[in-house]
């Protein structure tokens, strides 16, 4: 049997995690931000002192370690443990944020993690959220979609959650930081960030993550009552 997953994709800031979480809660799957996985390694790298551009250690760090990802009720849908402790808070930090993109790029720490990701979706229907899951993670899923927004929209967003969490950036430096963090996603030679075949490509620069999020769900429950 073919779950009805539903696969988000998309770059820095479009929005697909809001997106993703409003989509699991209006249909009652689980949601699964796989960034945040990656950013847990990040983590627990930075703390072991682990060589970012080492995959194999990295990958054997994430075997050593357990990572967890709990629903919640909350802004953010879930919360992650590492080693049963929650380092939600430390995932979106300056430091993880700055070393994901190169720990992401390693092959070893991306078999890894994907098999956890398709472990996670055989036991149940899932929102998955990332930049590979319609292309490799799932790509049977029967929703797919690539959410995007323009740099300048994507910019401003991400300096507006900034501010609002207390942290003080310019936007010249994360302008910069967004174009190093797309470059790096879509130009590495493992599963480079790209809309996966028959994914329903949607502009999200003019649009809230709630208008989005509610095409979505009208697309997902046109297409199962049509089936049905
Ligand atoms: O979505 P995010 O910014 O939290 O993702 C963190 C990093 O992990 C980012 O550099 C892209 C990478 N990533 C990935 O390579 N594949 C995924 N499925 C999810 C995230």
């Amino acid at each position: 049997m073919t779950l009805p997953h539903i696969a988000i994709d998309g770059p820095v800031a479009s929005g697909k995690s809001t997106v993703a979480m409003l989509v699991a809660r209006r249909l009652n799957l689980l949601y699964v931000d796989t960034g945040a996985m990656y950013r847990a390694v990040a983590l627990a790298a930075l703390h072991d002192g682990v060589e970012l551009q080492d995959g194999d250690a990295l990958a054997a760090l994430a075997q050593h370690h357990r990572i967890d990802l709990e629903p919640l009720a909350d802004a953010r849908g879930y919360a992650v443990r590492l080693d049963g402790e929650d380092v939600t808070a430390r995932l979106f930090g300056g430091a993880v944020t700055a070393a994901v993109s190169t720990v992401a790029a390693q092959p070893q720490v991306r078999r890894l993690l994907v098999q956890r990701q398709r472990e996670i979706a055989a036991q149940r229907a899932v929102v998955m959220a990332g930049r590979d899951i319609g292309s490799v993670v799932l790509p049977d899923a029967p929703f797919k979609i690539f959410l995007t927004a323009s740099v300048e929209e994507r910019v401003r967003r991400r300096l507006a959650e900034l501010r609002a969490a207390g942290r003080a950036i310019d936007a010249a430096t994360l302008r910069e930081d967004v174009e190093r963090r797309d470059r790096a996603d879509t130009e590495r030679a493992d599963s480079p960030l790209l809309p996966a075949p028959g994914a329903l490509v949607l502009d999200s620069s003019t649009l809230q993550a709630s208008d989005v999020a509610a095409r979505i769900v009208s697309w997902v429950t046109s297409s199962t009552a049509a089936e049905s």
